[in-house]
């Protein structure tokens, strides 16, 4: 398939990246910086442009990855013909595209994606089009650079997208913080990197649920008072440990 990618951030690199391995064509590259359009495009030797007006008229499909904020912005500047477009967001209906394309839809990676990315992981795609026909087309392209695709309307791609963050956004929060806790005590936080891996891959063997352990599920009030203790310095890390040491109480006394 010929592919326009409109955006030159993080997602629309790594699908570059994806499109280009599964043998696609990347067609062109549009950025409103055409610095960053020619930085992405020369790594799947594409076309950079900053102007609608260069698009191709060959291409099969367009995607939209660029900020969410900017996609409303940019689909009332876009009238598409024979073109699929979409956009890439998690919390974004299908629906702001419907005035730029007679097809259009959404392609979201549901995965945490960066530039600089060396090893692309496995990325499982929700997709929802516009016809049947769209959603064809968007199922057999995602499945061109996946092996996990599943159909999810706005509604449902919008909930997947909070638990999304929940487990993504939000643990990696609390790795920073601790990575400075240990920073500001001279702990290494590197010899913490088994056990967050270890804690993660548990997953896939079965719920989170069975697999806590610590202080807080053993109602082992003593540690979590000297741990609070030794917080006292830091009152924003009190809270959060308190905060989720009740959270995780309160699940086990339930059951
Ligand atoms: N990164 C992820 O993990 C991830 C995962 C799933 C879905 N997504 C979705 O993918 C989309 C892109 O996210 P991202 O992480 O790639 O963001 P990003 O790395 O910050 O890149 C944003 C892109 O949007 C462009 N942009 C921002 N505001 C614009 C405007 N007003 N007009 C035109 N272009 C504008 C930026 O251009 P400049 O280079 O000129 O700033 C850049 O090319 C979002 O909808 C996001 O929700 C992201």
């Amino acid at each position: 398939m010929k592919v326009i990618l409109l955006g030159s951030g993080n997602t629309a690199t790594v699908l570059a990246k994806m499109i280009v391995k599964a043998e696609h064509e990347v067609v062109q590259v549009w950025s409103r910086n055409f610095d960053h359009a020619k930085v992405l495009a020369a790594k799947v030797h594409a076309q950079p442009i900053t102007s609608f007006d260069e698009l191709s008229a060959e291409a099969d499909i367009c995607i939209m990855a660029v900020s969410d904020t900017a996609i409303p912005e940019l689909a009332k500047q876009l009238k598409l013909k024979r073109k699929v477009l979409v956009h890439t967001a998690g919390s974004v209906s299908k629906e702001l595209l419907k005035n730029s394309s007679a097809d259009y839809g959404v392609l979201y990676p549901l995965q945490s994606l960066r530039k600089e990315m060396i090893v692309i992981p496995p990325v499982p795609f929700l997709i929802d089009g516009s016809s049947d026909e769209v959603n064809a087309l968007l199922e057999d392209f995602a499945a061109s650079l996946s092996d996990h695709v599943e159909y999810a309307d706005d509604e449902t791609r919008l909930k997947m997208h909070l638990a999304a963050v929940m487990v993504s956004n939000f643990t990696n929060h609390l790795y920073a913080l601790t990575e400075d806790y240990c920073k500001d005590r001279r702990l290494d936080f590197k010899l913490l990197h088994p056990l967050i891996i270890e804690v993660a891959c548990r997953l896939t063997q079965g719920h989170a649920v069975d697999m806590q352990t610590g202080p807080a599920r053993r109602g082992d009030e003593e540690t979590i008072k000297k741990h609070l203790l030794l917080l006292e310095i830091d009152e924003h890390l009190q809270d959060l440990y308190r905060e989720l040491s009740d959270s995780i109480g309160k699940l086990y006394r339930k059951k």
